[in-house]
């Protein structure tokens, strides 16, 4: 067994990262949209800080993004040279509803998307569509609180509708929410949530968990009564969690860090709330706010195929006082076997493969791995060209590790796309510098730079892996 012959290799971006066009064509204003750059980001996109308007005195690096906007063309011709098969985007929901509560669509909005889309098809790339990246209209975080309003699951009812009936036929990928499990730790970016003094965030999260969850399966009936070919995933963080030693209390713990990440799948793919969670909750004395037919919707409409995003593993301790990993948004314990990248994600091919391993038992659904690859700091020379062997080597050694998965170990997947193909703004940081990209661009992390594409030495490499189908991946070290 090895790669399937239509496999399909690619990258992935989102709109708020890569756009820009912030308020062009009717576009409105979304809770990622007023995120800044600098140290008031984590507190805002953990939702500890209300914050949802701009202002003069922070930089808000979504507003042009790397304005692909305008440079959509350019930007997927040069996919188009490396040979992508797919590319992973996300619609942005203001472009299509500006205020999110509208009964009619934004014609430009979808418009956009329509090119976007026909110059994708226009090189036989797949489209893979993520309907929202942590983004949603400011409007609704204003008058309704987020996704902790049950009213929000209709209004996303009205967007995916709008989708799969404007673009049938042309899109057959389709993630109903990027990262899921984030609204457990970047709940304003996830889902809206800013809390006030004295609520219980966790029956907040998880009521808002719930909301997206019913979201999910509405959109996934909707996407098959429209269209039966439609393929509709699910999207989780992933990264398996180890015990930090064998003592059964850190083992005991990586089981409940594992059930923490698996409980949305396991809800988008078993069609139930698992017991472990039904229990534990109760336990906690949360509710979940069930309605009549919920519990219907669930388990009627599960996903086909399941995504995810890998950067590393993680380590879990009974015992709380031990030395975490710097710069994820996810708690974890250091691994002092693994290395880190510049931002103190720790790197883990193996654990790659052992995460599909995981995934694919669980579910028995193909697999897509949509997000994967190493945040690191380019050096251009005055060509723009980077020698970013680093990169290469991360990527080559993850390869191989979904090879494995796939011949050694039979695990279905369906298809890779790393993640920004081309660099574009950092979601947990707001930075330009940290770069994921094949192509680079010219901006940096307060805004100034041409926003002019060049190609980084991966950018050959990864063209030679797609070519061959994943046998070659060889290169020449500088
Ligand atoms: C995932 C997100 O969490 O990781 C992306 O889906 C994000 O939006 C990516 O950009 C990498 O994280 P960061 O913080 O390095 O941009």
């Amino acid at each position: 067994m090895s790669f399937r012959k239509d496999f399909l290799w690619g990258g992935a971006t989102a709109a708020n990262q890569s756009e820009g066009g912030y308020n062009e064509d009717g576009r409105g204003v979304a809770n990622v949209d007023v995120v800044p750059i600098g140290e008031d980001r984590y507190p805002i996109i953990t939702g500890q800080m209300k914050h949802l308007d701009f202002d003069d005195h922070h930089f808000y690096p979504a507003k042009e993004a790397i304005d692909m906007y305008h440079n959509y063309k350019e930007d997927i011709a040069l996919f188009a040279e490396m040979g992508f098969k797919s590319y992973r985007f996300s619609i942005a929901w203001t472009r299509i509803f500006p205020n999110g509560d509208e009964s009619e669509p934004n014609e430009a909005g979808l418009k956009f998307y329509d090119n976007l889309i026909d110059e994708c098809l226009k090189y036989g790339i797949e489209p893979v569509v993520t309907i929202t990246h942590f983004d949603m209209p400011i409007h609704l975080i204003k008058e309704y609180g987020g996704w902790r309003n049950r009213k929000v699951v209709d209004f996303y009812g009205n967007l995916v509708t709008a989708l799969f009936n404007h673009y049938k036929g042309k899109v057959k990928y389709w993630i109903t929410f990027n990262e899921i499990n984030m609204i457990l730790h970047a709940p304003f970016m996830g889902a809206g949530l800013v809390f006030e003094e004295g609520e219980n965030a966790e029956q907040v999260k998880y009521t808002a968990a719930h909301h997206e969850l019913v979201a999910s399966a509405l959109a996934t009936k909707i996407a098959h009564e429209v269209d039966p070919e439609n393929m509709v995933g699910c999207m989780v963080a992933a990264g398996q969690y180890y015990p930090n030693t064998p003592n059964p209390t850190d083992v005991r713990q990586a089981q409940l860090d594992n059930q923490e990440n698996y409980f949305f799948i396991d809800v988008q793919s078993r069609g139930e709330y698992p017991n472990y969670a039904l229990a534990r909750l109760k336990h906690e004395g949360i509710e979940i706010p069930f309605e009549e037919g919920d519990k219907e919707l669930l388990k009627e409409h599960t996903v086909d195929y399941i995504t995810f995003s890998y950067y590393s593993s993680r380590v879990s301790a009974a015992q709380k006082d031990q030395e975490k990993t710097g710069g994820n948004i996810f708690d974890s314990i250091k691994n002092p076997y693994l290395e880190e990248s510049e931002w103190g994600w720790q790197i883990d091919p193996l654990g790659f493969r052992i995460t599909m391993n995981e995934l694919y038992d669980r579910y028995q659904k193909p697999l897509f791995v949509v997000e994967n690859g190493l945040g690191a700091v380019d050096t251009p020379d005055e060509n723009g060209y980077v020698a970013d062997d680093y990169r290469i080597d991360y990527l080559q050694q993850h390869i191989e590790a979904m090879k494995d998965a796939v011949e050694k170990d039979g695990v279905d997947v369906l298809g890779y796309t790393p993640w920004g193909c081309i660099d574009i703004v950092s979601a947990s940081t707001g930075e330009m510098k940290k770069r994921y990209g094949f192509i680079y661009v010219d901006r940096d992390n307060e805004g100034n730079g041409s926003m002019k594409r060049s190609k980084k030495k991966s950018f050959d490499w990864y063209k030679q892996v797609i070519a061959s189908n994943g046998e070659d991946l060889d290169f020449t070290k500088e």
